[in-house]
């Protein structure tokens, strides 16, 4: 049922797209930029790796030239860390400053509002070497990264992201890469890494406070609703058991600055909890974001577990559910369509996402990924132009974005979209092939080919969405 008084998107929505800087950049070790552990991981095979991705490094200029046609508001995009600091610390690299420097006044020609993630997975690999997030100096190298980039950017970027997807590193980190698999006790090392992650965090959005007094700063986990596979109580227990600790965990400690109770009791229950030094608590405490940023892109579905599945472990795919034996399992959601990957296709339960996260936190929200890949195929269209026909895209885009808007019917306070992604660019472990974007790279796996940029057909009809703020989709 909807409200009569009908709330409608704000005039100032940021409707955007967003990109990562190791997934579109490329220029993997130009001009001073040293490696990161995503850099150097191990790449799935058959799938190309990140070295020159998109060659945004390079193209940057004709890409952002596209994003003011298609009428982008907002770009969405992330520093790499090691194009600014190539050990993680240390002594600045002028010429990553220089590339983020004329990137964000390119976009600032075109009237396009620079909102910048400052950690998406890509973590120096000289960092890593001494003991990554374990290690308690990567939070001072963090904020001293972070102090860096406000003091060069801060003049000229009013949006700040913390940490992308912190909530996937910890539960997918063998997919995405940035999992160290040597650990012993890989778990419980985890737990103590997401630790000081969140106290990383919380210093750099205090610091933020400080130094960009009129900035605005937010984590961007990726949260989806989770249901249980069906109304028998442990069903819904186990449900909520797996929210916490993939949802909560991270938000209750990002606004509230405590642990979530359930997200606790199972760490303890695992032998997983984290060392918290004397002082930590107060660190977490007073450093609530301005708003909420949260990337979707299926919802999930979990089942009572009897405490002797043997589980598939911390692998796979950021987007796929793997039980805990003894607290949940993985289960598939009959009513909901499955994507060519795998993931369930829930556009209400964007929706349902939005309300529940709104009504927990009571924070503006802005969605900084949500978008469907696809073995997309160049063709010619009527003109002879080469394009691609992903009407697949549309619909999936059309249906969120209709629930997005539902949910600001509601009353839920939602002031930017971002689809994932602004232009192709590689994904986190299947390749180049798995494309998201509104503008077509022309490149394989293996072959570069031209690296040629052509407007897909939802780039026209994302454009159409824009002018007409959502009222023609
Ligand atoms: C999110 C990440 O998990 O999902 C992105 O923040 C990623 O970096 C996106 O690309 C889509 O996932 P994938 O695995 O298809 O690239």
């Amino acid at each position: 049922m909807l409200n009569p008084k009908s709330r409608q998107l704000t005039p100032h929505f940021l409707w955007g797209a967003s990109t990562s800087a190791y997934q579109v950049e490329g220029a993997w070790d130009k001009d001073g930029k040293g490696p990161s552990v995503i850099d150097l991981a191990n790449h799935t095979e058959g799938v190309t790796d990140f070295k020159v991705c998109s060659d945004h490094y390079h193209r940057y200029k004709e890409d952002i030239k596209l994003f003011a046609e298609l009428g982008l508001k907002t770009y969405r995009f992330s520093i790499s860390w090691t194009r600014i600091y190539p050990t993680g610390r240390g002594d600045i690299n002028k010429a990553g400053i220089a590339f983020y420097d004329s990137l964000i006044n390119e976009l600032l020609n075109y009237g396009i509002e620079p909102f910048v993630t400052l950690y998406h997975f890509d973590l120096p690999q000289a960092l890593a070497e001494q003991g990554g997030w374990g290690n308690r100096e990567t939070i001072d190298a963090f904020i001293e990264y972070a102090r860096t980039v406000f003091n060069h950017f801060g003049d000229r970027v009013k949006f700040w992201l913390t940490i992308n997807e912190q909530n996937m590193m910890i539960l997918h980190g063998n997919a995405l890469g940035t999992q160290d698999t040597s650990l012993a006790d890989p778990m419980k090392a985890l737990y103590q890494e997401n630790h000081h992650m969140l106290l990383a965090q919380a210093q750099v959005v205090k610091l933020c406070r400080q130094v960009l007094p009129t900035a605005k700063i937010g984590p961007a986990p990726n949260i989806v609703s989770i249901y249980p596979a069906s109304s028998h109580p442990e069903d819904i227990l186990a449900a909520n058991t797996y929210s916490a600790i993939r949802n909560w965990l991270y938000l209750d400690m990002a606004v509230f600055g405590r642990y979530n109770t359930i997200a606790w009791n199972f760490l303890e229950c695992r032998g997983w909890t984290p060392t918290i030094e004397k002082g930590d608590m107060e660190i977490l405490a007073n450093a609530a974001p301005d708003f909420i940023a949260f990337n979707y892109y299926t919802s999930q579905t979990v089942a009572r577990s009897s405490g002797e599945e043997v589980e598939k472990g911390h692998t796979g795919d950021q987007h796929l559910t793997v039980g805990e034996s003894g607290f949940y399992t993985a289960s598939r959601n009959t009513h909901l369509k499955v994507n060519e990957f795998g993931w369930e296709v829930d556009p209400v339960g964007f929706r349902t996402t939005l309300r529940e996260i709104y009504d927990r936190y009571q924070l503006p929200l802005i969605v900084t990924e949500n978008g469907l890949g696809a073995f997309d195929e160049l063709v010619k269209d009527e003109q002879g132009n080469l394009t691609v026909e992903d009407n697949y895209r549309i619909d999936f885009l059309r249906q969120h974005i209709e629930q997005m808007r539902l949910a600001t019917e509601e009353g839920v306070e939602v002031f930017g979209f971002c689809p994932w992604s602004a232009i192709d660019l590689v994904s986190t472990h299947q390749g180049c092939s798995k494309r998201y974007g509104f503008i077509y790279v022309n490149r394989d796996e293996f072959d570069l080919k031209d690296l040629a940029r052509y407007r897909k057909k939802s780039f026209y009809w994302y454009q159409q969405v824009i002018s007409t703020e959502a009222k023609e989709l």
